[in-house]
Order: structure tokens, then C-alpha cells, then sequence
């Protein structure tokens, strides 16, 4: 098991990557001194795979505890769904000192951390993530929401985990286009980061792809490293965290204008990696060797790179410009300068992206 610490002045904590420590989960638990009521938030996909093994190693270590599913998909990311999730806490009499725990992907681990963070004016909750993406990215960092009919994540809190539990057996049952999908947000590191990380990729994709043990667990690791650092110097993104919004300009605008069926949010990123990579070549802040770099190692690993025909640019633009990322009427890039090494840069003309889209 590899252990990596999220500094965070009294809200630190610790990620766990192992194989096979799902029933872990109760003894490790007993270290935090919570009350015995817990609750235990899935949905119904996952619940069915590994939720009995949770519940189990739960109940055997004492906690009495209260089991609530939630329907499969982002549409059920809502406000309605986390009142449904205070009804059952209220219900079971949770207390200011009981737990949530997470198990499952982004969609699980963003609403549970969001219901912990207003529950009772916040409790702590534990994040179990299940699929590559929640492993690699959103069960670490403390960015908790729902989404709002008029935008995705709209609504939402910074509100850190005690602990991240991480089994990579879990991925054996992921399906393939999902773990593909997390996947991007690796390459994203790679390019924000860490060259020997993007070289790793390119040389182990085989290994990865079989899903080899070592290969995971090293892909994993690496990517809980850099993200722990990065929200340790900036938790609430006032300056460096936004450059793990590389290649999420254009990739959510891709999303929003496909409307959230043609693309997984790793295949959007993918997308909008490449294209803003060919941005920060057209604006002559790298050359165009790292852009075909990326665009191979895209291609090898089968995600999409380039941009769907139909997207016209005019709204392209109005779709970047009502993101959460646009400050003042200014779009924000994060450009890559050469793998490994980005800058936030915000003078994008509407005249750059036309350029770059035809
Ligand atoms: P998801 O949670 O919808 O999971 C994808 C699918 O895989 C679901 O159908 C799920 O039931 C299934 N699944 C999960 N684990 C499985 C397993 N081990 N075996 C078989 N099936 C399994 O999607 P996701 O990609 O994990 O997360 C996307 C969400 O994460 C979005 O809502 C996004 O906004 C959010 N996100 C949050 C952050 C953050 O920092 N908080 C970062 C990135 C993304
Ligand atoms: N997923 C981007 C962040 O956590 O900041």
C-alpha cells in the first residue's frame, strides 16, 4: 500500500493506494474516533460490485450503519438528490461526529462531499473512488458540488476528505471507455508537470491498457502526488491550482455544446489538450513539436483529439466565456510551454480561436 499525504494544515490527510484493501476500510476507519452511526453513499452500479464488501468490513468493525443509493448518471448531481441524502441522514440520526463515505466515481464522491459539507454545517466524509478519474483526480482536492439546470458544478463547496481510500482491483470491472476516459486527466499531469510521467505513458502503454498491476498502481501514485501538491500550495485555486483546468476551456465548452452525451469529460479534455497545445504553438509560446507529441500519445491510447465537425466558433466563444473559468470577461488558458511545463495566460483574442478552429 502507498501512502500519500495532502498537506493541509489541520485538514490534511492521507491517500492509500492499494490492491485488494476494500475490506480494509473498517480498521482504518477506527483511527479517526468518529460516532458509531456512518453513513455509506453509492449508486446502484457500484453497490452491486463492491458494496457488500464495504458494508461488511464496516459493520464488522462496529459501525451501525445507514446505506443510501443514489440513481447512476451526472443528471442525478443535484440539489434534489443531496436533500434526498439528508432525508436518510436525518433519518438514521447522524451526528455532528459521524461520517460519510463515498463509493464510486466523480459523480459519488462530488455529491457526498458536498452533503457532508452542509450537513449539520459540515461533517467529515471519507472518499472510496471506484473509477480512474475519482482515483486520479476528483476524490482528491476537496472540490465538492452538484450541478444546477443552468450549469455543471455551479453549486458547490471546498471541503476536504479525511482520507482517500483507493483500491485499484476496483478498475477490473471499470468499463473500458470509462477508464480511458480517466486516462486524459493522466496525460493532463504529464503535460502540466511531469515529462518522466508522459514519457512513462508512451512507454508503458501496453502494460497500462492490460491493466498490469505495477503500471496502475505507478500511473495512480504519480497523479495523487502531483495533484496533492498543487492543492497543498493553493487549495482554493487563487493562482497555480488553475492549471489543472489544462486542456477543461475548450474541453467543457465541447461538452456543454455536445450536450453531455457525445463525449465522457476525460474525452472532451483530450480534445481540448490538443487544441489548446496547437493555441499556445499558434501564439508562439512552444514549438509545434509538443503539440504532435500529445496528439500521438492521445491517438495511441484511443481518445479523441480533434474537434467535432459542427462546432461553429461563435459558439464556441460564448460557451467559454459564461464558464466558471472566464474572470472579468477574460478567458483563461493554460498553455503548455513544453510537456511538463504550462503558464496561465489570459490575452486569447476571439480572433486566436478562429484562427485555431479553421
Ligand atoms: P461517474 O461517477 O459517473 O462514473 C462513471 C460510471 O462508472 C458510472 O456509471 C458508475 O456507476 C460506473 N462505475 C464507477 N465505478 C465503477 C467500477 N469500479 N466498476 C464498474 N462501474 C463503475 O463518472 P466519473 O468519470 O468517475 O466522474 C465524473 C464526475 O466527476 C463529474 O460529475 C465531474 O464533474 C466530477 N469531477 C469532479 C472533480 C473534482 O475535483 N471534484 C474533478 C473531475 C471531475
Ligand atoms: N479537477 C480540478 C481541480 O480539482 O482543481
Amino acid at each position: 500500500v502507498e501512502k500519500i499525504r495532502v498537506a493541509l494544515d489541520e485538514r490534511s490527510y492521507d491517500i492509500f493506494i492499494g490492491e485488494g484493501n476494500l475490506k480494509e476500510i473498517g480498521g482504518k476507519l477506527s483511527e479517526f474516533g468518529f460516532s458509531d452511526k456512518i453513513a455509506l453513499i453509492s449508486n446502484p452500479t457500484v453497490y452491486e460490485l463492491y458494496g457488500e464488501t464495504v458494508s461488511k468490513a464496516l459493520r464488522d468493525s462496529g459501525y451501525d450503519l445507514a446505506e443510501v443509493l443514489i440513481p447512476d448518471g451526472e443528471e442525478y448531481k443535484s440539489l434534489d438528490s443531496a436533500e434526498e441524502i439528508y432525508t436518510s441522514l436525518l433519518k438514521a440520526k447522524l451526528d455532528r461526529k459521524s461520517a460519510l463515505i463515498a463509493l464510486g466515481g466523480g459523480v459519488i464522491g462530488d455529491i457526498t462531499g458536498f452533503a457532508a459539507s452542509t450537513y449539520m454545517r459540515g461533517i467529515d466524509f471519507i472518499q472510496i473512488p471506484t473509477t480512474l478519474l475519482a482515483q486520479v483526480d476528483s476524490s482528491v482536492g476537496g472540490k465538492t458540488g452538484v450541478n444546477h439546470p443552468l450549469g455543471k458544478n455551479m453549486i458547490g463547496s471546498f471541503w476536504q476528505p479525511r482520507l482517500v481510500w483507493i483500491d485499484t482491483l476496483t478498475l477490473n470491472t471499470l468499463p473500458r471507455r470509462e477508464f480511458l476516459s480517466g486516462l486524459g486527466e493522466v496525460i493532463k499531469y504529464g503535460v502540466i508537470w511531469d515529462r518522466e510521467l508522459f514519457s512513462y505513458l508512451d512507454a508503458n502503454r501496453n502494460k497500462i491498457l492490460e491493466l498490469d498491476a505495477k503500471a496502475l498502481m505507478h500511473i495512480i501514485r504519480r497523479s495523487c502526488e502531483i495533484k496533492a501538491e498543487i492543492v497543498s500550495k493553493d487549495e482554493r485555486e487563487s493562482g497555480l491550482r488553475a492549471i489543472l483546468n489544462y486542456g477543461h476551456t475548450i474541453g467543457h465548452a465541447v461538452e456543454t455544446l455536445t450536450g453531455y452525451k457525445k463525449y465522457l469529460h476525460g474525452e472532451a479534455v483530450a480534445i481540448g489538450m490538443c487544441l489548446e497545445a496547437e493555441l499556445s504553438s499558434q501564439l508562439g509560446f512552444t514549438g509545434s513539436n509538443e503539440p504532435a507529441m500529445l496528439k500521438n500519445l492521445i491517438d495511441s491510447f484511443g481518445l479523441p483529439s480533434e474537434m467535432p465537425s459542427g462546432i461553429q466558433t461563435g459558439e464556441l466563444l460564448l460557451s467559454m466565456q459564461i464558464d466558471k473559468k472566464t474572470v472579468g470577461g477574460k478567458m483563461h488558458f493554460v498553455l503548455p510551454e513544453k510537456i511538463g511545463r504550462v503558464k496561465v495566460y489570459s490575452g486569447t483574442e476571439p480572433e486566436d480561436i478562429r484562427r485555431l478552429l479553421e
